[in-house]
């Protein structure tokens, strides 16, 4: 039996006790001077630093003690005279559970620049960067549930493999097992759907959304926590094929009920990493600062990363229309001196990231809650205003990352939301169960997506959304 066991997290608040025998098992470190062993098990950001007498061990032992090498070892804690760790392991016993070729390693003691890691994404998890990373993600997962639980929200799975599209944004991955090779053909000469698995075409989710509104109408407050799936072409560092969203949806919430629970939940999840992995964004706000500096210094962000997390929390959102940033971006010396690429000309344009960013970053400097945006470019089921014009959406922009959050209070009246169908050819015949519950005791109500990735980027201040994600999915890398 391997097991019980302390892991190194644990041992390291044990107190030196010279009777006690321990067993502990990590991967190599570093090892040096045939004497010490810095071990590490991913259980917290801290290393074990594990002494060998000299002496006491076979030399060919100590030849397979190399950087990535897979030990068990026992021994006494004792008090260490080292800085920054107060005990360290005095070895009796020393196994080689896993032998690692120094050689042939490709994770060497030392830096490696992020792309690097991105190939060798099956070892990358065991840096300190990864570490930390994904320590926090694994914080931040588990904040979202405690968050939405202590609020009595049900959490509700919703399908992965879907027959609609509910973004109305058509940019999906098909699901099939038709033959490609001996596609069956309809007498119009299309793909026959019906011999395929579902006798219908089918997809990934792009949103759990549309389903998450069924249970919201039985449940009154529900959310989803899945993943989900886009096959748009965008190679930038914000977007991934793949990637985790939470969806809330709730009855008798309207837009400012939405926003107010989406701020919330923003500041108690980032709370919650502050609480609890203290070390991890130590080590990250450090790694930002040495970045920091590299850039010139107009260009260097003015907190660096702990105190971006604290601003963030102090602050309410700023919240407005689309409307008047609108007017705030055409009147801005930014566009009167045509620096953004996509000029801001007119009222109705969709919003760049390089407008959301001036609005975040140079503007108001703290996050910003834009509503009210023009019907024309948001989704077929957010609630029409009573101007006519535009719809009670609400996008929620981040410092370095633009839009973290999506939402809106839902078009709740069955004949608005027939006749949005209709305007932008939506078929009603896929969606006949949503309309539904337009039909079958509506009610006003209101959701939002956040993109997990996103909002890990930002806690974690790392530039690259496929840094991350343990194993990233973009145009072309399907890796591992
Ligand atoms: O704004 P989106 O497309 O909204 C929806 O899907 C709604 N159905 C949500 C809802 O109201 N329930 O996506 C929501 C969020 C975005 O704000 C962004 O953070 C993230 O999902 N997101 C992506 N993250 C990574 N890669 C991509 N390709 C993403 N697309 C959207
Ligand atoms: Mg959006």
């Amino acid at each position: 039996m391997l097991k019980p066991r302390l892991s190194v997290k644990e041992i390291l608040h044990q107190d030196p006790d010279p009777k006690q025998v321990h067993t502990i098992m990590g991967w190599v470190r570093t090892f040096r001077n045939n004497q010490f062993i810095s071990l590490s098990d991913g259980s917290g950001p801290d290393v074990l630093q594990v002494v060998l007498e000299l002496g006491k061990f076979d030399e060919n032992l100590l030849k397979r003690i190399t950087t990535g090498a897979c030990l068990k070892i026992s021994g006494k804690l004792v008090a260490s005279p080292a800085k920054g760790q107060s005990v360290e392991l005095l070895a009796d016993a020393v196994e080689v559970l896993g032998d690692c070729d120094a050689e042939k390693y490709p994770l060497q003691p030392k830096k490696h620049s992020l792309e690097f890691l991105r190939e060798i994404g099956h070892l990358r998890m065991r840096t300190q960067t990864f570490g930390a990373i994904f320590r926090l993600r694994n914080t931040a997962a588990f904040a979202i549930h405690k968050f939405f639980q202590e609020k009595g929200f049900l959490y509700i799975h919703t399908p992965i493999i879907t027959a609609s599209d509910a973004e109305g944004a058509g940019e999906m991955f098909r699901v099939t097992t038709l033959d490609l090779n001996h596609v069956p053909k309809n007498e119009a000469g299309e793909v026959d759907y019906s011999k395929d698995f579902f006798h219908r075409s089918a997809n990934l989710t792009v949103s759990g959304q549309l389903e998450g509104e069924l249970a919201a109408m039985a449940f009154s407050k529900i959310y989803t926590f899945g993943p989900t799936f886009r096959a748009e072409n965008s190679n930038t560092t914000r977007h991934l094929a793949e990637f985790w969203m939470i969806e809330p949806e709730m009855a008798f919430y309207d837009l400012e009920d939405n926003m107010n629970l989406a701020e919330e939940m923003l500041k108690y999840i980032i709370g919650e990493c502050i609480k609890q992995n203290d070390k991890d964004l130590d080590f990250l706000n450090k790694r930002w600062e040495e970045e920091e500096r590299q850039k010139p210094a107009a260009e260097r962000y003015p907190m660096n990363l702990l105190q971006r997390l604290q601003f963030v929390l102090e602050h309410p959102f700023e919240r407005l229309t689309y409307t008047q940033a609108i007017e705030i971006l055409q009147n801005s010396n930014y566009n009167k001196k045509k620096k953004f690429k996509y000029p801001v000309d007119r009222w109705g344009i969709d919003l760049q990231s390089e407008h959301e960013r001036y609005l975040v970053e140079k503007h108001f400097q703290k996050p910003v809650i834009l509503t009210d945006y023009p019907k024309d470019i948001k989704a077929f089921y957010m609630r029409l205003n009573e101007d006519g014009k535009t719809v009670r959406a609400m996008d929620i922009l981040f410092p370095g990352i633009g839009e973290i959050v999506g939402g809106s209070q839902r078009e709740e009246r069955y004949e608005y939301l027939l006749q949005r169908m209709r305007e932008m050819n939506i078929p009603e015949k896929e969606l006949w169960w949503y309309l539904d519950t337009r039909r079958f005791g509506t009610c006003p109500h209101s959701g939002f997506g956040l993109g997990f990735e996103r909002l890990v980027q930002f806690i974690t201040g790392m530039g690259n959304i496929r840094d991350v994600i343990p194993f990233p999915r973009f145009p072309g890398h399907v890796e591992f």
